[in-house]
């Protein structure tokens, strides 16, 4: 299995350029099968969970032609059908933006139940709700799956129940072919739901309101091929950005959207570091002592769930005590354990964990739970003294680009390994 084997205690120093959003490109990927036009996506991370996605649309019958690793064309006038494979949803939750896709398009989806994940349930009560609200019969079928179906989609007004992402984009996608208006309140504001608005716009959508709490939808009849480029990533850039505060580097992002990542910069600036914000760059220089602070994770512009594993890491070595509570998911912080084997002080109650700071931190073997919690134990370990092993980094790869390639040209002494003879090289070398 991959591991990450690394040498702390260098500060990461240099420019990093950041990929295009995941989470903004797999509702895109799923948007782009809704016309049978060709659409051209371009600014595509090249990870594991965009791969996969790219599979599932090619196993329903679009064609997918592979441009470059970044740039990819898609042509779906050859589906040919509306079941999506359940090793697809195994794989990845995100593939469910295929039934909003298919149902728009088709009228008809059928799709595995996704499961949780080590972060929480994840139920898409809202997505079936929203599906349901525009005309869809929604049954679950033997095997856990779902079969979303309607004569025809009728635009409705829609309140969701609570805010999420997902269930956002999802009714959107089936909501922009739907006939008649549709109103979504409590709409999701995040980056990349304002990015796939506006790729459906590009193919001939009329939405409105996108990033704000009430988005407005004139269903189409037909959508039209279009070019887009995704937005830059919003997490990938704020995880550089806090590994740069815990080496104490100096870390500049480049192609961002510093407004996309303003909480950021904000709460960085707060705990010491100097920040300093360009068109299209942020430059974080971290500082010998770091303040404490509180977090509670919020939907955007509020600080995201996703760096929260990372805000922890950070916290951990930064003076005082500081207080983490995570409001999005129910159980995000199973890395605290990870991370209190390297010598942090973190106690979790509930949602909410206290980190008392440290000034130092031991290298030692991690697991990863999942994602973010990946990034956040790399981080520590490029700050501990020693050596640290990250394990099981297939979480890692599944979102973020070349990840152990970047951190290595800001300076970090890390390589990906797969054996014991590749680890016993590496600590022969560093
Ligand atoms: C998206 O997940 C992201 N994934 C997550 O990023 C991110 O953490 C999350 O949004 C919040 O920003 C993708 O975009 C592929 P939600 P999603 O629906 O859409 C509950 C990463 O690391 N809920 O906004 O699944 C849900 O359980 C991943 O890139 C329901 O109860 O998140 C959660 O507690 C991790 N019923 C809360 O709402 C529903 O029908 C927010 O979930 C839907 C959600």
């Amino acid at each position: 299995m991959l591991q990450y084997v690394m040498k702390g205690g260098n500060p990461l120093v240099g420019e990093v350029e950041i990929a295009g959003a995941k989470n903004a490109a797999l509702g895109i990927l799923a948007a782009a099968i809704m016309t049978d036009e060709p659409v051209v996506i371009d600014n595509l991370p090249d990870v594991s969970d965009i791969r996969v996605l790219l599979k599932a649309i090619e196993d329903i019958g679009a064609k997918v032609e592979r441009i470059n690793k970044h740039k990819v064309r898609i042509t779906s006038d050859s589906i040919s059908t509306v079941e999506v494979e359940f090793d697809y949803i195994r794989k990845i939750r995100a593939s469910y933006y295929l039934i909003g896709a298919l149902l728009g398009k088709y009228k008809k989806a059928k799709v595995a139940l996704p499961g949780g994940c080590n972060i929480g349930t994840r139920p898409i009560d809202q997505h079936l709700k929203g599906f349901k609200r525009l005309g869809s019969e929604n049954t679950i079928e033997e095997g856990g799956s779902i079969l979303a179906q309607a004569k025809e989609l009728k635009g409705a007004h829609i309140y969701m129940d609570m805010i999420s992402v997902g269930a956002t984009i999802n009714v959107l996608l089936a909501a922009s072919m739907a006939e008649g208006r549709t109103v979504i309140e409590c709409a999701a504001k995040e980056p990349h739901v304002v990015d796939v608005a506006n790729m459906l716009n590009s193919m001939g959508a009329d939405i409105r309101g996108a990033g704000t709490d009430v988005i407005r939808i004139h269903g189409v009849n037909k959508l039209h091929g279009t070019e887009y480029s995704i937005i830059p990533d919003q997490i990938e850039a704020g995880t550089f950005m806090m590994a740069s505060a815990m080496t104490k580097g100096d870390v500049t992002v480049t192609n961002v959207i510093p407004k996309h990542l303003e909480v950021i910069s904000a709460k960085l600036s707060e705990i010491g570091c100097q920040v300093e914000e360009g068109d299209d760059r942020v430059r974080v220089i971290g500082t010998p002592v770091m303040t404490h602070t509180n977090i509670k994770t919020l939907p955007y512009p509020g600080f995201p769930t996703d760096l929260q594993p990372q805000m922890t890491a950070v916290l951990s070595v930064s003076s005082g005590t500081s207080i983490v509570t995570e409001s999005i998911f129910e159980n995000r912080f199973m890395y605290v354990k990870e991370l209190n084997r390297m010598g942090t002080d973190i106690q979790v109650e509930g949602n909410a964990a206290m980190i008392n700071g440290v000034s130092k931190l031991t290298g030692a073997y991690l697991t990863a739970p999942d994602l973010r919690a990946g990034a956040a134990l790399v981080m520590a370990g490029l700050t501990a003294d020693g050596y640290t092993i990250v394990d099981d980094i297939k979480y890692i790869l599944r979102g973020y680009e070349d990840f152990d390639g970047k951190l290595r040209r800001l300076g970090a002494n890390i390589v990906a390994v797969s054996n014991e003879e590749e680890i016993k090289e590496f600590k022969q070398r560093y």
